[in-house]
């Protein structure tokens, strides 16, 4: 099958470092040969090599080294050298250096016979492209990873953006160990790849650790502005190389930080203040709420309520809830021909049990009526007191009103955009309910092709806390099995990264097409999942040096080692350097920057006069309005909404309505409970 004129191309200019060697002690197989070569060769554990016996061409990675000479034993050699390892020897015994290598691909393909002996070359750009079966692919759906390196040759290395994000295989996964394994900048520099490359793919980003990925709209090197250039040689930021530049150049990818990024975070207690360190004034135009209301949680009790709180008649209620209550625009009946309230936020839905739960003790002569609609009282009281209590427990993500409800854009997603959502703040169950819930919205809307793009990319860092092999079985980690599992053939692709990959449940790592692998620690090397690596490799694994990965995708038949750039981007460490976290404000120094955001003219003196007469709670609510709606004339609006906001009156202790209010019980605490 192989046609003179491929061969040729090939074979002309490659560099010639060794011979095929099969001895009875080692002879060779159909997937692994082994070679020596000359003095000096630059050949090592990784490297490409192909080769050449006439009719058939094998392309090979080496994963296994060993030298030896001609003497037969320590002791020879001992008394050779007169027993003095600083003299000279007298002749010089010639020394051999042997590679094993494993077959990567044939040409021609069939008959699977033992590797020929013949000479083995160095790869270059073609062959790297056909041991890596990347020809079948490279143009149309291939996407940069990083390069193989050799000498002066740098050859990218493409992975297949159908095994990538789907619909063959998806899925990726990093592993290695903290701060040497470069594992969140291999995921901002494959998104920056997939960006430069794909279309229609956007992604979702949760920042769990301080400050990691809040400055992915900031390039690492010569900003724009001169007054930034200017503090970031101040601060001596940038770390871009000359090698770096010469990366982004093979591999065709531009060297720039993320065009559109959109920061997502939950209020603090306060519910104005923005709980991120990504707080500064230079920074915040890009950065908004993310408050959730009644009607967007009420499908996710079981992940905001204990386990214990649900059992199967309180289920069933709050399912009432969801699918007739809140549902129901002129509000339900009741037996003495009142109405409840229609219900449609946390502070709806306090009135409407207040009614209900009074008209019950009211009914038979205030003998009280056990049933509404066939659930028991003592069930609606469980779940009114469970309910009610969610607004403290979640505070700062869960808001009492609409007006300070505050979401991503779905259905509007924009390809090439990050959405990065910064939970690294939150505690684990606020954490959980984030991830839960922004996943099962980005499913639902690409099950029906509506979430404005084609493909996203879930990244989730520190993943064996999130989905770990062993403890009790969360609904995040339901959430990301049944992403790992089903995600690609919808569009939804896991990127991950962990430092133990040993540690995350098996099915979502055993779904990732894509795995690579940084700098490892040796006790995670020794775990059973890396006994399929040669102990070179293994070595090799545990020494690697930053921007260095070892990556294994469906095309290649062995795990190759790639090279790839510095992500030109701010550091998270730079990032807040430069833009220092601000302290938390008062209301009206929220209110003066939001509204001079959208427009610049206003004052600040005609802010703080506005706060300062209106009633807080509305100033909240307009200043929402004015975040989601970036009107022209933001001060009009907060005039108009902060004074014809009605005073809210607190409801009982741990109700919707209440301000900060912890239920003197806790979660055990009913309101209705006597004595
Ligand atoms: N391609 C690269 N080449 C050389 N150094 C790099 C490269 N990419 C990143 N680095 C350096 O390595 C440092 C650590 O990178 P990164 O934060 O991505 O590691 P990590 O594995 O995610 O660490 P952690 O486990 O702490 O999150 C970066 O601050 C940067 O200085
Ligand atoms: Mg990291």
């Amino acid at each position: 099958m192989t046609m003179e004129g491929e061969k040729a191309g090939f074979s002309a200019d490659l560099r010639q470092v060794g011979r095929v060697v099969a001895t009875e002690a080692k002879p060779n197989t159909a997937y692994e040969f082994h070679f020596w070569t000359g003095e000096g060769s630059p050949v090592g554990i990784g490297t490409l090599v192909v080769v050449d016996a006439g009719a058939t061409q094998v392309y090979g990675v080496v994963i296994e080294a060993w030298s030896f000479t001609d003497v037969a034993s320590a002791m020879h050699d001992y008394i050779g050298m007169e027993e003095r390892p600083d003299n000279e020897p007298m002749t010089r015994r010639p020394e051999v250096r042997c590679y094993t290598a494993a077959v990567l691909r044939r040409d021609p393909e069939e008959p699977v016979q033992p590797v020929p002996v013949g000479p083995v070359y160095l790869s270059d750009d073609v062959c790297v492209k056909r041991s890596l079966r990347m020809d079948t692919y490279a143009e149309k759906t291939g996407v940069p990873i990083g390069v193989y390196q050799n000498g002066e040759m740098l050859s990218p290395v493409l992975l297949d953006a159908e095994f990538l994000l789907g619909p063959e295989a998806a899925h990726a996964t990093l592993t290695g160990v903290s701060g040497l394994a470069t594992k969140t900048s291999a995921i901002e520099f494959l998104l920056q790849s997939i960006f430069a490359t794909q279309d229609n793919v956007a992604c979702v980003c949760f920042n769990v650790k301080g400050h990691d990925m809040l400055f992915l709209d900031y390039p690492d090197q010569s900003p724009e502005d001169p007054d930034l250039a200017e503090r970031y040689e101040k601060l001596g930021v940038g770390q871009l190389t000359p090698d770096d530049f010469a990366m982004y150049d093979a591999l065709g990818v531009p060297c720039e930080a993320f065009r559109d990024v959109h920061y997502y975070a939950p209020y603090k207690e306060d519910q104005f203040n923005l709980s991120t360190l990504r707080s500064n004034p230079d920074v915040t135009h890009n950065v908004s709420a993310l408050a959730w209301g009644l009607t967007d949680i009420l499908e996710f009790a079981e992940v905001v309520l204990n386990r214990d709180d649900i059992d199967a008649k309180a289920d069933a209620f709050i399912q009432y809830i969801n699918q007739t209550v809140i549902r129901d625009e002129n509000g339900i009946k009741l037996s003495n021909g009142d109405c409840l309230p229609p219900v449609r936020t946390f502070q709806d839905l306090e009135r409407w049990f207040r009614q209900l739960l009074k008209h019950l003790e009211d009914e038979k002569g205030g003998r009280g009526e056990e049933q509404f609609r066939t659930h028991n009282v003592m069930t609606i009281r469980k779940v009114y007191n469970r309910l009610s209590n969610l607004v403290t427990r979640y505070r700062g993500l869960l808001v009492e009103r609409d007006e300070r409800c505050a979401d991503l854009p779905w259905g509007e997603f924009k390809p090439g955009s990050i959405y990065v959502i910064d939970i690294a703040k939150m505690d684990a169950q606020g954490q959980d309910l984030v991830v839960t819930r922004v996943v099962s919205k980005l499913r639902e809307y690409l099950e029906k092709k509506k979430l404005g793009v084609e493909k996203c990319v879930v990244v989730v860092d520190e993943l064996n806390k999130y989905a770990p092999s062993d403890g009790p079985e969360t609904y995040l980690k339901k959430t990301l099995l049944d992403i790992s599992e089903r995600g690609r053939y919808i569009g939804l692709v896991l990127f991950s990264a962990q430092q133990f990959r040993s540690q995350v449940h098996k099915r979502v790592v055993g779904n990732c097409g894509t795995s690579m692998y940084g700098r490892m620690d040796m006790d995670e090397l020794s775990t059973p999942g890396y006994q399929v690596l040669s102990r070179a490799e293994r070595e090799k694994l545990a020494t690697l040096s930053k921007g260095q990965l070892m990556v294994r995708h469906p095309h290649f038949s062995q795990a190759i080692f790639v090279k790839f750039p510095r992500p030109n981007i701010l550091r998270g460490s730079d990032g807040i350097k430069l833009f220092p976290e601000a302290g938390e404000l008062s209301l009206e120094d929220v209110a003066v920057r939001v509204c001079r955001e959208y427009d610049r003219t206003v004052t600040t003196d005609a802010v703080r006069a506005v706060v300062e007469e209106s009633d807080r709670e509305s100033v909240i609510n307009a200043l929402n309005r004015i975040r989601l709606e970036c009107p022209p004339d933001p001060l009009a609006v907060l005039k108009k909404l902060a004074k014809s906001q009605p005073q809210v009156a607190p409801a009982g202790p741990g109700g919707f309505g209440a301000p900060r209010v912890a239920s003197a019980g806790g979660d055990d605490y009913d309101p209705f409970e006597k004595g």
